[in-house]
């Protein structure tokens, strides 16, 4: 639905959005991505750490996928869905090592999945396509954590649906804890802060709303929220704050930085902790990844993180999609007296170089909703892999708009990026990459531990429009990289 500015502003005013120039009211009939000015303030909520219980040796948690209402505009409550909760979940958090189990009851009244978006684990147990949960039927999916310290997340992931579940609220973070971890700020909720930023494309009554049709990017929103909340403040009571970034918007690429453009430093890409910080004035994210970022504050003072235009390569105009626009996103007030934070190490882990000697090739083209040529098919084996094998993908795109790739069931290194090294920032775990018009990536991993002739993990555009109009592919681990072409009616089923 096309909203003018000056119905958007007629549906805002309760939260005090910031007229534009009577003549600009007047005169400009706004796109619907265009992003009105919001009066920041409102206080940074924090999702809560999910509490578990520890059953066997087991750690478990209890979730419910639920139905509700959440208000983006004061008094306009949207209708929404949650875990446990109307809006977001709680935090899943949990050590390397440990044994978990999420219990998820499904309240909404249709079928959903529940997807660990970075993890390493069994295909059966990750929540893709396959594994639907009924409406009113429960799920438990189970497995060890075994990779390092990282900021995952959780989402559904009903093949078709998965955009407007996503988007509606089903989103939490899944924190991933390793003893030995370097020092940085880690008291959770206070100097270590989750930010889940998404554009949300609100009516003139706060309802979400869809545009898989609008433009080839999909929706693109016309507020932003973070952790749920428009004009989003933290107030920060440190020097140094941490803030996990997710993008989990639908199709929109961010470019965070500071206001002033002063230095930051990203501690961590999407599967972990870089080697060493990365200092830089802007990181970039598309839908799905993500970013841990430390920001040095004085006392008193008042700093917008925002996201400035995004670099998309070759995109023509520059302002075609969701390129060329400034967004405010949460801005950091820190206290007159702030409590000193260690200084950074200068080096954070260490991350074995891939030996991609010998590896297994394999060649993924992106072309508007297809990879390889082919649109999803439930039934279809795309590529089948051998267990804990050292593989190589190039990915290239040769659309003119953006995409982005994502592989289910693993940590990958980007090797290059047109041949060139990528930039310090993705130079760690990652299992999500942007893939810009007309760039070749390549990406190097060692495929899962779990083999599995039944069920197989999924490799897809994050976009989610782009994901469930089928820009997506299945494959499959097994013991000797052999295996069916097409899945059994029993695979079919989980
Ligand atoms: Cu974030 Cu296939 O998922
Ligand atoms: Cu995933
Ligand atoms: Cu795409």
């Amino acid at each position: 639905m096309l909203l003018s500015r000056r119905q958007f502003l007629r549906a805002t005013a309760a939260v005090g959005v910031l007229a534009p120039t009577l003549s600009s009211a007047l005169t400009s009939c706004a796109a619907p991505e265009d992003v009105p000015k919001v009066q920041f303030g409102a206080a940074l909520p924090i999702p809560p750490l999910a509490e578990s219980t520890v059953q066997g040796g087991t750690r478990v948690f209890a979730l419910n996928a639920q139905g509700g209402k959440h208000e983006f505009v004061p008094g306009k409550p949207a209708d929404s869905m949650g875990y446990n909760g109307s809006y977001l979940g709680p935090t899943l958090r949990a050590r390397r090592g440990e044994k978990v189990r999420i219990d998820l009851r499904n309240q909404l009244s249709e079928e959903t999945t529940i997807h660990f978006h970075g993890m390493r684990l069994p295909a059966a147990d990750d929540g893709g396509p396959h594994q639907m949960i009924d409406a009113g039927s429960s799920g438990s999916p189970a497995w060890t954590i075994d990779q390092p310290a990282a900021t995952l997340w959780y989402h559904p992931h009903p093949h078709g649906s998965t955009e407007r579940q996503v988007s509606l609220g089903l989103t939490g973070l899944f924190l991933i804890d390793e003893p030995g971890a370097p020092q940085l700020p880690h008291t959770y909720g206070v100097d270590d802060v989750p930010v889940i930023v998404q554009d949300r494309r609100l009516d003139s009554n706060g309802q979400l709303t869809f545009d898989s049709s609008g433009n080839s990017l999909g929706t693109l929103g016309n507020s932003i929220a973070a952790n749920g909340v428009l004009g989003a403040t933290l107030k920060v009571s440190t020097e140094r704050v941490r803030l996990r970034l997710l993008n989990a918007s639908d199709g929109r690429w961010f470019n965070f930085g500071l206001a002033d453009h002063r230095t930051f430093q990203v501690v961590a890409s999407d599967g972990g902790l870089l080697a060493a910080p990365a200092p830089v004035t802007r990181v970039q994210l598309s839908p799905a990844e993500r970013a841990e970022i430390v920001v040095d504050l004085k006392p008193g003072e008042q700093i917008m993180l925002r996201s400035f235009a995004p670099e998309l390569g070759s995109v023509n105009p520059p302002d075609a999609f969701g390129g060329g626009k400034d967004f405010d996103v949460l801005r950091l007030d820190a206290s007159a007296s702030l409590t000193p934070s260690p200084a950074l190490p200068s080096s954070l882990t260490t991350i074995p170089a891939i030996d991609v000697d010998g590896a297994h090739i394999r060649s993924f083209t992106l072309n508007g909703r297809n990879i390889n040529n082919h649109t999803m098919d439930m039934n279809r084996v795309d590529e089948v892999v051998a267990k804990s094998a050292t593989e190589v993908w190039y990915v290239d795109n040769t659309s003119a708009y953006q995409h982005n790739f994502h592989v289910h069931g693993v940590q990958f290194q980007l090797l290059d990026i047109n041949g060139a090294q990528p930039p310090a920032a993705m130079r760690g775990w990652k299992d999500t990459i942007p893939v810009l018009p007309r760039d070749r990536m390549r990406i190097a991993m060692q495929m899962p531990a779990y083999a599995d002739e039944q069920h197989p993990y999924m490799y897809h555009c994050h976009v989610l429009t782009h994901e469930d109009q089928g820009m997506m592919g299945q494959y499959l681990v097994t013991e000797s990289g052999t295996g069916p072409s097409s899945l059994t009616m029993e695979g079919m089923q989980h």
